[in-house]
């Protein structure tokens, strides 16, 4: 577990200090307004906090990639009455990050009022993590809090670089995730099992290499499932499967061997011969039994039940990446079967479950567990680049 300091390391009176507090509002938009509003949940607490122990509250965010240069579609402005709705505070809007603006601005703001400052990737200084840019909006502030996990593996100015030019501290949010993510593959209870699903091998490589060293048992799901069982000599049909990766997926297997994980792999499918919510041809079968004309679209009931069974053994869950084409029915059978037994067990105590990644929060919102599982993570990027076993550069600068 990083060792970083967090609000509680700050006085109890924050009165007029300056606090450059980095989020991420990176929110999906649908016509003109965020579509999911977890990210400004997760920040609430730390903005708030601080708010009312008297700081003068400037927060930092990007918004797309508008790659260093001013796009108004991308102004963190499109997000104010989002953010607004959430804390149930009025925001001031300063359309810089840097600068006379910010100095103005923060004279006219009194202790507890929170501003947003503009997209940092408006400059180009961000994402090269210059250390003058990094310096410029560092002299606003009297220190830096991060709470943007979502964004820790990008080593950009405001989400690594200002950690070296002021007392730096993990948020609240921040906060629950490392010590989440810390319990379940730093420091786990011990048996773990990680499911890996998703369609490509090729995405999640690194991930699974990771994982074969740290995990007793790893459920590959997906489309990747299809081309470790064409490893296996299994014939697919026409599934999805990266065929050029067959051999890596071998290596992993006899990887997993050699430090006692075990791979699960279906034995049973539910297969068709075109990709369509119930389909004529759905059936079921055995992994051996698949004809050439049809495709892997979802794991089937036995091989469901195998894995609900292997979960009562384990102390520990990791999740990422649905087990069969969620997103068209039936072929969300066997994740919803998963994600409530994960959630059930969890309930009864008997694990610990994290999961992380766009898909897989659509699914255990699909499977209408979302608040039974232990811990999720509001990363994509960051939680598959955790799961790979990296130092995510954000966490690090803030235990440096
Ligand atoms: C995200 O949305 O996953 C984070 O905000 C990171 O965004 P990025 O991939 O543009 O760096």
């Amino acid at each position: 577990m990083p060792n970083f300091k967090t609000l509680d390391d700050l006085p109890a009176d924050l009165t007029g200090k300056v606090a450059l507090v980095r989020v991420d509002l990176n929110l999906p938009m649908q016509g003109g307004s965020a579509s999911d509003l977890t990210r400004v949940e997760a920040i609430k607490p730390t903005v708030l906090e601080l708010s009312e122990k008297g700081a003068k509250v400037l927060m930092l965010a990007h918004f797309g990639r508008p790659g260093g240069a001013r796009h108004s579609a991308l102004s963190t402005s499109m997000v104010v009455g989002d953010v607004e709705g959430v804390l149930g505070k009025e925001l001031m809007f300063i359309p810089e990050v840097a600068g006379p603006v910010v100095e103005q601005s923060i004279g006219i703001l009194r202790p507890g009022d929170i501003g947003l400052l503009d997209n940092v990737r408006f400059w180009p200084g961000e994402e090269a993590n210059d250390p003058n840019f990094a310096q410029s909006i560092a002299a606003h502030g009297d220190f830096y809090v991060n709470d943007a996990f979502s964004a820790a593996h990008r080593a950009h100015a405001t989400t690594e670089g200002l950690a070296h030019h002021l007392p730096a501290y993990a948020g609240r949010s921040m906060e629950r995730e490392l010590t989440a993510l810390d319990s379940a593959l730093g420091n786990p209870e011990t048996p773990v099992a990680a499911v890996v699903g998703g369609a490509k091998v090729s995405t999640k490589l690194d991930v699974l290499q990771n994982l074969v060293g740290k995990v007793q048992h790893l459920i590959i799901g997906g489309g990747m499932a299809n081309t470790f069982l064409a490893a296996r000599g299994v014939d697919v049909g026409k599934s999805l499967a990266e065929h050029d990766l067959i051999e890596t997926a071998s290596k992993i297997m006899d990887e997993a061997d050699h430090s006692g994980c075990t791979v699960h792999l279906p034995y049973d499918v539910v297969v068709a011969k075109e990709f369509a919510a119930n389909p004529a041809s759905l059936r079921t079968c055995n992994v051996h039994e698949v004809a050439g004309d049809e495709m892997i679209l979802d794991i089937g009931p036995l091989a469901t039940e195998a894995l609900a069974d292997v979960l009562k053994t384990c102390r520990t869950l990791v999740w990422n990446g649905p087990l069969g084409a969620f997103e068209t029915e039936p072929f969300d059978t066997a994740t919803m079967a998963l994600a409530r037994h994960a959630a059930a067990l969890t309930q009864e105590g008997s694990l610990i479950s994290v999961a992380g990644g766009g898909d897989t929060v659509a699914a255990l919102a699909q499977a209408g567990v979302t608040g039974d599982v232990t811990y999720i993570s509001t990363a994509g990027g960051a939680f598959l680049e955790w799961m790979e076993g990296k130092e995510l550069p954000g966490v690090a600068a803030l235990s440096a």
